[in-house]
């Protein structure tokens, strides 16, 4: 989904990669997660935005977990100053919590201005186009 935004808008990617790297058994990813969910972690991550100060527009995007953004996403929000940003929310979800997901990001960035979000289940990205064109990033 973030490849296919950055495709569309000439847009610039930035990975949220956490310092200690997620399991990559699914079940041991969802322990380390409800871990950290519930204990409010703000998990560390490994790189820096470059010249943070020349982006208008933020897309903002996670899986659920958990039925809301994974934890980093705190953390990168706190990083940032979003003061006089546009923030995006998007997130991709096996069934639940879509929209509390995308308001949660909403949430975790007060200083910005915000566009609708998109949620998308599944890997077919044919939506992004269409939600671009209708929140005015693309013509
Ligand atoms: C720790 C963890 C918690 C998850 N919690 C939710 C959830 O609450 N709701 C949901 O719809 N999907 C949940 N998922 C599924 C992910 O959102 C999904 O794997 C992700 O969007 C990527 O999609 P893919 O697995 O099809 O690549 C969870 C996945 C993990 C690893």
């Amino acid at each position: 989904m973030a490849e296919r935004i950055a495709e569309l808008t000439d847009g610039t990617l930035f990975r949220i990669e956490p310092v200690n790297p997620y399991p990559t058994d699914y079940t041991e990813c969802t322990d380390v997660a409800l871990e950290e969910r519930d204990t409010n972690a703000r998990p560390a991550i490994a790189d820096e935005v470059d010249n943070w100060e020349q982006y208008d527009t933020v897309f903002i995007g996670c899986p659920v977990w958990w039925w809301t953004t994974p934890m980093i996403i705190c953390t990168f929000a706190e990083s940032y100053d979003f003061a006089g940003k546009t923030v995006v929310p998007f997130c991709t979800y096996a069934s639940t919590y879509r929209d509390e997901t995308l308001a949660r990001i909403v949430e975790l960035t007060p200083d910005a201005e915000h566009l609708e979000g998109l949620g998308l289940s599944g890997r077919n990205t044919d939506d992004v186009e269409p939600w671009l064109r209708q929140i005015g990033i693309i013509e």
